[in-house]
């Protein structure tokens, strides 16, 4: 389970945390009453075994033909799949392992030329997703590349796509539907930034090998844990301290991490956050921090800038190591923590960086998350999703539209021509 210690918070909210809890437990209620958009809820417990075959049987497929997936999708259609590959496959050297690149989240010529140039001698498979199955980035991606795909397989192409959408609507159902695809689908009450734990996340996670039985399972011990009504559920008490803070004009969360296999989980929790509560002129802006890099770069605005920030340290003790070795010249002068593995020093900096940041006036949310594995994973993704919607709640905004980001792509439709 992920832990939440506010203990550094309470200078920041005389008034205490127990009124925001009581709000947290009245979000949560409502949370339970939502009728259209809470079909992520019960995930977990409510996938059936036939699915993750399904899901796992696919994955196997596409590991024994390609080289390389191409996971083709935007928002909440990549990127929890992209943070838990990040998180759960080794950083260098993965022989034998199928390489998945993402595509379609971007509307980069160079990239999808480089990308072209890539694929042409490898074999290769293609998960396009879209909840709505109309979004351009990936349609224009998959256009793209199913072309490539049909270039060196011909009729053995459609047979190498496996499409994540609605059951009934979009253009890329009736495609899949068309042309014979493998077909996954995003359940109609499950919006796409709470969709990692369907196929949107599962296909791309199982066929990278990992476990995703492991991570439902994880995730179905979140469900029965962060839906608990007690004043000890940490989801909770994330979503309560957030919001006491924001009351008090901390407008800017970072979320900080340790690692630097955490920045896409960075990235998956900035969509959640901000399309979930940034609407009607509110909402925390998310930031991402990852550290130590980036206290060589933003450590001065931490420490000194405008005052509107907190912290939240996201911290997961590593399964591996190295010790820093003593040195007879010592011209470096590090053999005072020589023998010393580095992830001493790195949890010496968190300390150092929560005491200072606490002093120059950012409060700090401290969440502990048990070693990386696929169930904690899967808990960890629960346990963001239970607080965001929570969160939003208490602060008075809808978690699951996102009606801004209809505005770019009015103005872009209406230039580019389309009728
Ligand atoms: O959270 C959301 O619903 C959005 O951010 C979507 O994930 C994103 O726009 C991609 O949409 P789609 O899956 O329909 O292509």
């Amino acid at each position: 389970m992920i832990k939440t210690d506010i203990s550094a918070l309470l200078p920041f909210i005389p008034e205490g945390i127990e009124p925001w809890l009581e709000k947290a437990g009245e979000a949560a209620s409502r949370l339970k009453d939502e009728k259209a958009f809470a079909g992520w809820l019960h995930l977990p417990s409510g996938t059936s075994r036939e699915l993750l075959d399904a899901v796992n049987a696919a994955a196997a497929k596409i590991r024994g033909e390609s080289q390389i997936l191409l996971v083709i999708g935007i928002g909440g259609s990549y990127l929890g799949a992209r943070a838990a590959l990040e998180l759960l496959r080794p950083t260098f050297g993965r022989d034998g392992e199928p390489e998945v690149i993402f595509a379609g989240n971007n509307l980069s010529g160079q990239y999808a030329a480089e990308l072209l140039a890539y694929l042409e001698d490898k074999d290769f498979s293609i998960n396009v997703i879209s909840k709505s199955g109309t979004t351009t980035e990936p349609a224009v991606a998959f256009r793209i590349f199913y072309r490539l795909l049909e270039k060196k397989y011909g009729e053995g192409a459609p047979g190498r796509v496996y499409a994540t959408t609605d059951a009934n609507r979009g253009a890329l159902r009736m495609m899949a539907e068309k042309a014979g695809f493998t077909r996954f689908v995003i359940p109609d009450d499950v919006g796409g930034r709470y969709s990692v734990l369907t196929p949107v996340g599962l296909l791309p996670i199982a066929a990278a090998g990992i476990d995703i039985n492991a991570m439902m399972d994880g995730a179905k011990a979140a469900e029965a844990e962060y839906l608990r009504n007690s004043a000890d559920n940490s989801a909770r008490l994330y979503a309560a301290a957030r919001q006491a803070l924001y009351a008090k004009g901390k407008k800017v969360e970072t979320l900080s991490f340790w690692e630097p296999r955490f920045r896409f989980l960075g990235e998956w929790w900035k969509q959640l956050f901000g399309e979930s509560e940034g609407k009607e002129g509110l909402g925390i802006f998310p930031a991402s921090l990852e550290l130590t890099a980036d206290l060589h770069s933003m450590g001065q605005y931490m420490q000194q800038g405008e005052r509107m920030l907190f912290e939240t340290m996201l911290y997961s003790a590593p399964s591996k190591t190295v010790a820093i070795p003593f040195d007879e010249a010592n011209s470096d002068g590090l053999n005072y923590i020589s023998g010393r593995d580095i992830d001493y020093v790195n949890r010496t900096a968190l300390e150092a960086t929560a005491r200072a940041h606490a002093d120059g006036g950012v409060p700090c949310i401290r969440l502990d998350m048990p070693a990386v594995t696929a169930a904690s994973v899967g808990n960890l993704f629960y346990f963001f999703e239970v607080s965001c919607a929570i969160s939003a709640y208490i602060s008075g905004v809808y978690p699951f539209d996102q009606p801004g980001v209809e505005a770019y792509k009015k103005n872009m439709f209406a230039m580019l021509g389309k009728k």
